[in-house]
């Protein structure tokens, strides 16, 4: 098994880019189950999440080339078949997305349940609530659901509490169903406004996307289109936060710094200088960062997506902070391991209290998920020593080109085969 070899210390320096964003390429593939072949989709990430995407949506009958500027052209979007390969399924969570599409269009769909995952159990129910608020009907056997339509007719969806992948669910099992659909507390993150404009560019009705109360007026199909997927915005804040902890010069391309608001704002709070431009931001950092406090929240609030990596960052900070997570109920995975690298924290439910300290030291240490794994390569990044980091599969899912974009910031790391720790 691979494993990520990190000298350090280092001070990050230079500027590196910004890949498409894994969240709505995900979304945004899933729908091309709806429309008519032919789509062009630019800045597709090179993650494992998204060829396990794609690799679930070919195993079920559709066809897509990709070329080496990571534009996916849908060849062939018919699926033959309704039930989705369980191991495929299992490889993902975010395979839940085809559930809205499938039905809408082939009236049925056998999937998996995908169980609890590392951050939380992380249920469906608001997902299989919508589906049967629409005319779906459920039925379970043994570890997977059956949802089946003769047609889905539009109803009003009010989410008990703002999901990401429910609201974009139902974006696609509206799109195409019959009179209007009103989302009500629909999540408002970047993700879900690009797939909303992605659907769209291929006929369908979709008003309010970035709001509280999205709007879908079914229509009968959906031709395609050309897109280009959002830039990360997670994998923008991770780099920044990066630059910053590491007393370094960074500049990020290729970014939207309109999504990254509160993460700015927390940088700056940390002492870091900032530089915003219209698609990129130059981070500098010059002392030891400032502790920052800081709940996570839906967008535009700061990204649970991004607690670990601040986590990080406050763990070589002068002084103390409080972190609370508010979405994911188990996603303290990465402190266990910061721990083993000198970091002083505690844990009391949902909030972590740091204490800075003035170097970590390294270890060997293990990726617990995707952006537990990137909060773990920054900390090695700032400790003194050769740090290991194992199980990398998870940074595979979400950081494209992880080792080449450090590397070029002067980062020492390395993918290697079987490193012992003599
Ligand atoms: N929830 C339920 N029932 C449901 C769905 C969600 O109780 O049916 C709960 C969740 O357990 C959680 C909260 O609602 O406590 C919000 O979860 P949400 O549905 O928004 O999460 P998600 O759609 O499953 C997406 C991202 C996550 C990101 C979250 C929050 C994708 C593919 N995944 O997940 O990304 O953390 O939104 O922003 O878009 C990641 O990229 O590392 C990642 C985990």
């Amino acid at each position: 098994m691979h494993k990520l070899v990190i000298n350090g210390p280092c001070q990050l320096s230079g500027e590196t880019w910004v890949s498409g964003a894994k969240n709505s390429a995900l979304p945004i593939l899933a729908s091309t189950i709806l429309c008519e072949p032919g789509s062009v989709i630019h800045r597709i990430p090179h993650l494992k999440d998204v060829t396990s995407m794609v690799s679930l949506l070919s195993a079920m009958g559709m066809v897509f080339s990709v070329d080496d500027k990571l534009t996916l052209t849908v060849e062939k979007s018919a699926i033959e078949s309704t039930t989705a390969p369980s191991d495929l399924v299992k490889s993902m969570r975010a395979s839940i997305l085809i559930l809205g599409p499938m039905v809408s269009r082939y009236g049925e769909v056998v999937i998996d349940l995908p169980g609890g995952c590392a951050i939380g159990p992380r249920p469906i129910n608001f997902h299989l609530n919508m589906m049967e608020k629409l005319g779906a009907s459920i039925s379970f056997n043994g570890d997977s659901v059956h949802i089946k339509a003769d047609k889905l007719v539009g109803a009003e969806i009010v989410f008990e509490r703002e999901t990401v992948t429910g609201t974009e669910n139902t974006l696609m099992a509206a799109a195409c169903a019959e009179g209007r659909t009103v989302i009500k507390n629909a999540a408002r993150e970047p993700e879900v406004v690009d797939l909303a404009d992605f659907l769209n560019k291929c006929g369908a009705k979709i008003s309010g996307a970035g709001t509280s109360q999205i709007v879908i007026d079914g229509v009968e199909k959906l031709s395609n289109c050309e897109h280009t997927v959002v830039p990360d915005r997670i994998e923008a804040g991770t780099l920044l936060i990066a630059g910053a902890m590491t007393q370094g010069n960074v500049e990020v391309l290729d970014c939207n710094p309109g999504h990254l608001s509160s993460v700015l704002k927390l940088l700056t709070e940390a002492g870091a200088k900032l530089d915003v431009k219209d698609s990129s931001v130059k981070v500098s950092m010059s002392s030891r960062p400032k502790p920052v406090s800081l709940s996570t929240s839906v967008y535009p609030g700061v990204p649970t997506d991004l607690q670990a990596q601040f986590i990080a960052m406050n763990a070589i900070a002068e002084g103390e902070s409080v972190v609370q997570e508010t979405i994911f109920e188990n996603r303290f995975m990465h402190v266990s391991e910061l721990k083993r690298m000198g970091a002083k924290v505690n844990i009391d439910r949902d909030t972590a209290y740091v204490t800075g300290v003035d170097g970590l030291h390294a270890s060997v240490v293990k990726a617990t998920d995707l952006r537990a794994s990137a909060a773990l390569i920054m900390a090695a990044l700032c400790a003194k020593g050769t740090s290991v980091l194992e199980d990398i599969y998870h940074i595979d899912r979400g950081y494209a080109n992880i080792e080449e974009k450090l590397s070029s910031l002067g980062a020492h790391i390395r993918r290697h085969p079987n490193y012992m720790v003599l």
